[in-house]
């Protein structure tokens, strides 16, 4: 059976990103899910003298280790000042060091979600624009509006952004 990892890039316990990361893997049926949570990686900021003093710590490789063993990757990025959040650029930043084509190929399901009606589209697109230079394959992208709007008890409400998800994880299982 094919396993994917789905995460989302926050720390935050409550996290929106995480709920639709969890939601959208669970649309993707006949695959073994690993959801991963950021706050379980946790690493120093990274600098390049506490990588020379001291190298790589081992929660950047861990990680990096269930990208690599994956089959493809459901990932929902938390926009913050309309970029990535600081957990998150840490732990990219970390694992670039061990290999720069970090995402390895995998097959990739990128969204983002926020509160507001943008739905983490600048986020998104900064995403867009740099994973494919690292060994990024995104199939599919999913920028999730309102999200307190549109979104309850682990689910889409909305029928019509349901429905633009549901297509997109399609083409994310046809792409394993
Ligand atoms: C420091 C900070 C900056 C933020 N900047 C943005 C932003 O640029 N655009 C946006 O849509 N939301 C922004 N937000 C709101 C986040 O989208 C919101 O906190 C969301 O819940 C983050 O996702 P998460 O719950 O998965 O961590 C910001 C929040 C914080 C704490």
């Amino acid at each position: 059976m094919k396993k994917i990892i789905a995460f989302a890039g926050t720390n935050s316990k409550t996290s929106i990103n995480k709920q639709l990361a969890i939601y959208a893997s669970s649309l993707v049926e006949d695959v073994a899910v690993d959801v991963l949570d950021l706050n379980d990686f946790e690493l120093p900021i990274y600098g390049i003298d506490l990588e020379n003093e001291k190298g790589i710590p081992d929660n950047a490789k861990t990680f990096l280790e269930h990208i690599k063993s994956s089959d493809g990757i459901i990932l929902s990025l938390a926009e913050h000042n309309g970029a990535y959040a600081t957990v998150f650029k840490n732990i990219f930043d970390w694992m670039s060091r061990i290999d720069g084509k970090l995402w390895s190929e995998k097959p990739m399901l990128l969204m983002a979600t926020s509160p507001g009606g943008r739905g983490g589209a600048t986020v998104l697109e900064v995403a867009k624009g740099r994973f494919p230079f690292m060994g990024g394959n995104i199939v599919a992208d999913f920028s999730f509006p309102s999200f307190f709007d549109n979104f309850s008890e682990g689910k889409i409400t909305n029928e019509d952004l349901d429905k633009q998800l549901k297509e997109k994880v399609e083409t994310f299982k046809v792409a394993l």
